[in-house]
């Protein structure tokens, strides 16, 4: 058996931190406040900002949820998208994904302040982070990087391979391995010889979406497995995107699904919010 990546653990200790200096600043009189939309009633989006609204009374923040109806138009999401942006009370706002068809992702995204932008969507804040010059984390990313580092083993030259190449995973997911010097493959669904150039990988990094989609022939004996996957099996089960049962004992390090990578973007949203309110106040 692999060893086990433990997401819990490793989110506990950084939500620690931010709740120590979220604390510092509360006794310089500066509170933090987190902004969280929600459109619609897609229940895994209800759960996700269910525990990020507890994440933030964890770590002392105040949350503001605006729960809105699947029928909100673009016009009326932007005017509380506005709103926030000039709330002073609001240092960090996230905006559920995926929003009902009518609107927009993309006006929605580049509607929000980017200094308010705590998930690091805004076209800016994206460009921060393709230079490697940023203070938002992509949260998901960030969340995994902290993760491999936890291993112990160092990302430098190493074969890392991606699955997936979405904003919001994928594509910062390399960003961040290469920083760290990582020789890196994005890999998606129109590629040839997935399976091989998986099999290479001293860290692989599943963000595609589909149940068991990693195998066995394609961990490399020894590799670290992230699975960003959050998928449900046949009997609703949550599970991810690395047949989980079938890699343990190939993989070197391996994290489970739920407990790995889900709690460490919600403690990097933590973390991103804290920065934010820091900017805000002069206070970094
Ligand atoms: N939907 C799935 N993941 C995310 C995320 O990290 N942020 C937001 N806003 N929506 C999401």
């Amino acid at each position: 058996m692999a060893n086990l990546i433990d997401g819990k653990a490793v989110s506990a200790k950084v939500k620690a931190q931010v709740r120590a200096e979220a604390e510092e600043l509360k006794a310089k009189g500066i509170s933090i406040g987190l902004a969280v939309v929600i459109v619609g009633d897609n229940p895994a989006s209800r759960v996700y900002v269910n525990n990020k609204k507890k994440a933030c009374a964890e770590v002392g923040f105040e949350s503001f949820e605006y729960a809105l109806p699947e029928e909100t138009t673009e016009a009326e999401l932007l005017e509380l998208v506005e709103k926030l942006n000039n709330d002073s009370r609001v240092n960090g706002i996230l905006v559920q994904l995926p929003l009902p068809r009518q609107i927009n992702e993309t006006a929605v995204i580049n509607a929000i302040r980017p200094e308010k932008d705590v998930d690091a969507f805004h076209p800016e804040n994206v460009g921060h982070i393709m230079i490697g010059d940023y203070s938002f984390l992509p949260c998901t990313p960030a969340g995994v990087m902290e993760l491999i580092a936890d291993t112990g083993v160092d990302v430098c030259g190493k074969n890392s391979v991606v699955i997936g190449r979405s904003n919001i995973v994928g594509k910062p997911m390399a960003m961040l391995l290469l920083h760290k010097n990582g020789t890196v493959t994005i890999t998606h669904s129109k590629t040839k010889n997935l399976k091989e150039i998986c099999a290479e990988a001293d860290i692989l990094v599943a963000a595609v979406g589909k149940a068991k989609f990693v195998t066995p022939d394609m961990v490399k004996e020894g590799a670290v497995v992230i699975d960003v996957g959050m998928n449900r099996n046949e009997e609703g089960k949550l599970c991810g995107d690395v047949d989980f049962e079938a890699c343990k004992d190939k993989a070197g390090y391996i994290t489970p699904v739920p407990g790995g990578v889900g709690p460490m973007t919600i403690a990097m949203l933590m973390k991103n919010t804290l920065t934010a309110a820091k900017q805000q106040n002069g206070a970094v």
